[in-house]
């Protein structure tokens, strides 16, 4: 088998994905139809060809226009089944899902509307292709700490179908700290924290997820590696970073593949993990991901192992054990051949 069919069969987690960036152009195209909403494209065409952008601001423009088509329950159970749907295909059989509540609530659309439609999905992808899934509401950071606290209320009544916190959109000027209140309040109601740092914004942004939100996983984390103390101690608290790289790449956080610092993160044994972030405008799921990464940087079968393994290692799934028996029993012959 080539390096690139053991990494299309291998069983994988996705640990960094937001439900709305898997909106792709076709059923954006279907759901504003259906639900009479406009959108300022003729064709899909279009909709692909204002795919390009220069930084996280550009990109977060156009996501959060595309999501104001959806309005109805159905549309998040399509919007996310969508999505199962390229986890089958993928063999991706955990992922941890992120939705941005704020996106939807700030339009007139119910909290009920939206988590309602995703758990639907949720519990049709685990009887028909048996995905397992947990879900990470996350609060926009471009937004007040006092708007993330009429979200966390608006969550109470779902807690049960809610796993963790994120703090996602505009990273620089709104560091972790902003936030601090409204992530004790989380915790304390028993959601897991966790935050994105160190995409566009730098270390310092690491350190205060760290130390004032006590996020237990980084998402993204990539300028993490400008600062040896921060490498020292995600390495010494075994905090994971949910790399994506051609997200990187998309939003010019790396200038090149060739130049992306997965490769240093595992150097150093820091917990890196692959994930499609927003593939529908991105350029791809998570095969595709880890094509491109293995490819662009010449990963071999035991870094594909590495990182498989970190997914499930670090996710938040009651089946994890079973899960890296799995991956171990999947890479076993191909590790051996090699020897
Ligand atoms: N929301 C969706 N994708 C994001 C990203 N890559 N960074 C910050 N916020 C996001
Ligand atoms: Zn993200």
């Amino acid at each position: 088998m080539t390096i690139q069919e053991i990494i299309k069969n291998a069983p994988k987690a996705e640990l960094h994905l937001h439900i709305e960036g898997s909106f792709e152009p076709e059923l954006m195209f279907e759901i504003a139809q259906r639900n009479k909403v406009s959108i300022p494209y003729k064709n899909i065409e279009e909709v692909k060809n204002a795919y390009k952008f220069d930084c996280l601001q550009d990109f977060l423009d156009i996501y959060y226009a595309g999501a104001g088509v959806l309005l109805h329950e159905i549309d998040f159970y399509d919007l996310t089944m969508a999505y199962f749907a390229k986890c089958h295909e993928n063999n991706v059989i955990h992922t941890e899902i992120m939705f941005d509540p704020q996106t939807h609530t700030h339009r007139g659309v119910p909290f009920e509307t939206v988590i309602t439609g995703i758990h639907k999905a949720q519990k049709v992808a685990e009887e028909k292709w048996g995905i397992s899934s947990l879900l990470i509401m996350s609060y926009l950071r471009h937004l007040s700490e006092e708007d993330a606290f009429v979200t966390l209320e608006q969550s109470l009544p779902f807690k049960h179908l809610i796993a963790a916190v994120g703090l996602d959109s505009s990273e620089l000027g709104n560091p972790p700290s902003k936030f601090k209140n409204v992530f004790e309040a989380s915790i304390k109601e028993g959601y897991i924290p966790l935050a994105h740092a160190g995409e566009e914004g730098p270390s310092d942004y690491v350190w205060e997820a760290l130390d004032i939100l006590n996020i237990h996983r980084i998402d993204h984390g990539n300028n993490s590696l400008s600062d040896a103390k921060l490498i020292k101690r995600l390495v010494e608290e075994n905090i994971a970073l949910t790399v994506c790289p051609l997200s990187n790449s998309a939003l010019k956080v790396v200038d090149d593949l060739k130049n992306h610092p997965l490769k240093t993160m595992l150097n150093h044994n820091l917990k890196a993990t692959i994930n499609s972030d927003d593939p529908a405008y991105f350029g791809g799921y998570m095969n595709d991901n880890f094509l491109a990464i293995q490819e662009a940087l010449d990963l071999s079968i035991a870094d594909i192992q590495t990182l498989i393994r970190n997914g499930f290692e670090h996710s938040f799934s009651e089946k994890k054990v079973v899960f890296l028996e799995k991956t171990k029993a999947y890479f076993s012959p191909f590790l051996n051949n090699l020897k």
